[in-house]
């Protein structure tokens, strides 16, 4: 119960599998540094189970939805509108319930965010210090992570953005929406002052091995290198690779999950949460 006798609200990230995200933890440090009264947990849907569970969730009086993999798609499908991010993504990440808006079935309307890419590039730019503007980037993978980030990365002023892809005609399909340049792994030559790995390739154990034989080390060498997930228990595979092949810098995504997280927050509750403190309390100096 909060000082006033009201429930906290309740909030939490819905995925398969999600018991070990982070999230909860990131957003019970937000509300305790923001002052505010609020519960974060999760919720394990199966595969095909997102609308029920997002239904049934928002029936009990739940507060909002950070959406993770495999449902960004889903969740996009299932709100009732949605903000550019998202659009311009097809996905949602986050779910803020209207309830000023006419309800439909018991429930209010539903907002579909993407913060994803604001997330990518606050932690580039300001927690990392990696300068986008007029940087060469390049981004590997064309698939839902990669699409969620690509305009907010152009919008950051980057000099030259292309996509290198595995199955190059994904790539170019993603490129030619998006107005930027793409090419096969193979292919992508050398001098990026960026690369982002936005390949599921990051997440396996031979992650590093599978990429390695397909991206040659000169793309790699004297780069800063990003990975879009993240590890607790050291480097990833990616990052373990790229410091191998002369990377100037190698960063996990553990910080835009964090910066993700914090927009999220923003938007259910009006208050921006200092996302350095709890940065360094999952271990990211
Ligand atoms: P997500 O939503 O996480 O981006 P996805 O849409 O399945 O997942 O996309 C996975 C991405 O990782 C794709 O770009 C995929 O390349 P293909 O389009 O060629 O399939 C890439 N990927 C997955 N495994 C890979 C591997 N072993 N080596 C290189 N790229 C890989």
């Amino acid at each position: 119960m909060t000082r006033d006798g009201a429930a906290p609200s309740r909030y939490a990230v819905i995925g398969n599998p999600v018991e070990h995200s982070l999230s909860p933890r990131i957003h019970a440090a937000f509300a305790r540094a923001t002052g505010e009264a609020l519960q974060h947990g999760t919720i394990a849907a199966p595969e095909d189970g997102f609308a029920a569970a997002a239904e049934r969730f928002f029936a009990d009086g739940g507060a909002g939805l950070n959406v993770t993999l495999p449902f960004k798609l889903d969740a996009w499908r299932w709100v009732d509108s949605h903000d550019d991010a998202a659009g311009e993504a097809e996905a949602v990440n986050t779910i803020v319930p209207q309830p000023e808006r006419p309800s439909r079935g018991g429930r209010p309307l539903m907002h579909g965010c993407n913060t994803d890419g604001v997330g990518l590039v606050r932690d580039l730019e300001t927690n990392l210090g990696w300068r986008l503007a007029g940087a060469r980037t390049l981004v590997l993978g064309a698939g839902g992570a990669v699409q969620g980030v690509l305009g907010p990365l152009k919008r950051a002023g980057v000099a030259e953005l292309t996509i290198a892809n595995r199955t190059r005609a994904k790539a170019e399909r993603l490129a030619q929406r998006f107005g930027v340049a793409a090419c096969g792994l193979t292919a992508v030559g050398g001098g990026w002052d960026v690369v982002v790995n936005g390949t599921s390739a990051g997440v396996g154990a031979s992650a590093g091995a599978a990429l390695a034989a397909l991206i040659p080390s000169e793309a790699i060498a004297g780069s800063r290198c990003y990975d879009m997930v993240y590890a607790l228990d050291g480097a990833t595979p990616f990052c373990r690779w790229a410091a191998e092949q002369g990377a100037a810098e190698t960063s996990d995504g553990l910080g835009m999950l964090v910066e993700q997280g914090a927009e999220a927050f923003f938007l259910w509750r009006g208050k921006r949460p200092d996302t350095a403190a709890v940065l360094a309390e999952l271990g990211r100096s």
